[in-house]
């Protein structure tokens, strides 16, 4: 019989993996991929980059990192019959679940060979990093009205998805910065939707509906939901005056309402990604001026340290993407699917990792229901 006390709700701190792609040490706010800080990558690398790093364990040489960007650049294009799945969605859909519709047909567009066979493998992995920009900017466009735009292979992963969401070229600060937040959301070791991707992958589904299924947990408001939530959440409050963030936050924890943009599972310290967003941020603002929504969410920052600082809730990655992403006109429900953009690439490597050494995912439970219940006729039920 299993022993009740085993269970752990949200199975906080139990190993669901052995896992060599991202360390995190959420005490002291440490976070590496495959062992190099996440300072250092954003600083230094490419989202294409990373995403190799990711994927097949080191960085790559520069040929090596070539021919992925050019393999990733051929795939960019979604077939016309994907295009014309997402022209008859309703527009009021949410951009995640036209995201995750299209995702699971291309299971139907590029059938292929079991999952152990390394070639399929590697051309959905491609083919899933290299559509998800395409297919957020494509319904963007169409909900609007609009057509699609073709991509350009002279521009990278992050300033082409600008560019095809709204046929301008980007200012290289702004795709520099965009190229970075990809960098920080690609990877966060065993989050909800990455644990989503590991039991379907378990199961040996084929790696779009592992992407789909990765995609439904990332839309909740509890994970990558949060970014846009926090959004919303800074236009509620009044002003930045210190007084009126404070009374805000009171009442709301007064009211046992959470913050989004804060706390977290596991940093008990601000998350080193936010610390790393709001220094992008203010560097955009610098050269195009601030938003009055970024001084409102500082003094938040300030009024909870001092609140619930003691209980280890900080600022996460969400609390100032948002603010960023409003700055570069992105519109607020396509926070999470560029969220999706990059976490793509954490969710493939984990699957490879997964596939390296599988067992189906198969947790035990505990049982709270009666046992051997007599049936009765429905005449005689209460
Ligand atoms: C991320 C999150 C889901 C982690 O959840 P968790 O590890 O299960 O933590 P819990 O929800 O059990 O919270 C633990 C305590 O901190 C409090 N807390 C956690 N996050 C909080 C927040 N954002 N605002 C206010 N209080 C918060 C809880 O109320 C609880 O307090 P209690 O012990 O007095 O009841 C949670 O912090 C949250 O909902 N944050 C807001 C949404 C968000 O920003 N998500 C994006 C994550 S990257």
């Amino acid at each position: 019989m299993t022993d009740p006390s085993a269970y752990v709700p949200g199975l906080a701190n139990v190993p669901a993996a052995e896992s060599s792609v991202c360390y995190l040490d959420g005490s002291i706010g440490k976070l590496q991929y495959r062992g190099y800080p996440i300072e250092v990558l954003s600083d230094n690398s490419t989202f294409e980059e990373v995403c190799y790093l990711l994927l097949y364990g080191e960085l790559p040489t520069p040929t090596q990192l070539a021919d992925f960007d050019a393999e990733l650049k051929k795939a960019r294009n979604v077939k016309f019959r994907i295009i014309d799945l997402l022209k008859t969605l309703p527009e009021s859909g949410h951009p995640m679940d036209a995201l995750s519709a299209a995702v699971a047909a291309m299971s139907m567009f590029y059938p292929g060979d079991h999952v152990d066979d390394a070639d399929y493998r590697n051309q959905c992995v491609i083919r899933l990093i290299a559509k998800f920009p395409t297919i957020v900017a494509a319904w963007q466009r169409i909900r609007n009205g609009d057509d699609p735009i073709k991509s350009r292979s002279d521009l990278g992963h992050a300033a082409n998805f600008l560019y095809i969401l709204s046929g301008e070229e980007p200012d290289p600060l702004v795709a520099r910065t965009l190229d970075v937040a990809l960098i920080l959301h690609a990877e966060h070791q065993m989050n909800a939707s990455t644990f989503s991707a590991r039991v379907t992958g378990s199961a040996l589904a084929d790696p779009y509906a592992v992407a789909s299924a990765a995609i439904g947990t990332l839309s909740g408001p509890l994970h990558g939901g949060a970014n846009e939530e926090v959004l919303r959440m800074l236009q509620t409050i009044p002003s930045k005056n210190p007084g009126a963030v404070r009374a805000w936050a009171e009442d709301r924890l007064a009211r046992k309402q959470k913050i989004s943009g804060f706390g977290h599972r596991e940093y008990k310290v601000k998350d080193p990604r936010a610390t790393i967003l709001q220094k992008l941020s203010q560097q955009v603002f610098e050269k195009y001026g601030s938003t009055p929504l970024y001084d409102v969410a500082v003094e938040l920052e300030t009024q909870m340290e001092d609140l619930v600082g003691q209980k280890g809730i900080y600022p996460n990655v969400d609390f100032y993407s948002g603010i960023l992403y409003d700055k570069m006109a992105i519109p607020t429900d396509l926070f999470t699917p560029i969220f999706a953009i990059a976490r793509i690439s954490g969710w493939l490597a984990h699957l490879l990792e997964q596939l390296g050494g599988n067992r189906i995912f198969r947790p035990s439970q505990i049982w709270t229901g009666e046992t051997d219940r007599s049936w009765i006729p429905p005449s005689d039920r209460r």
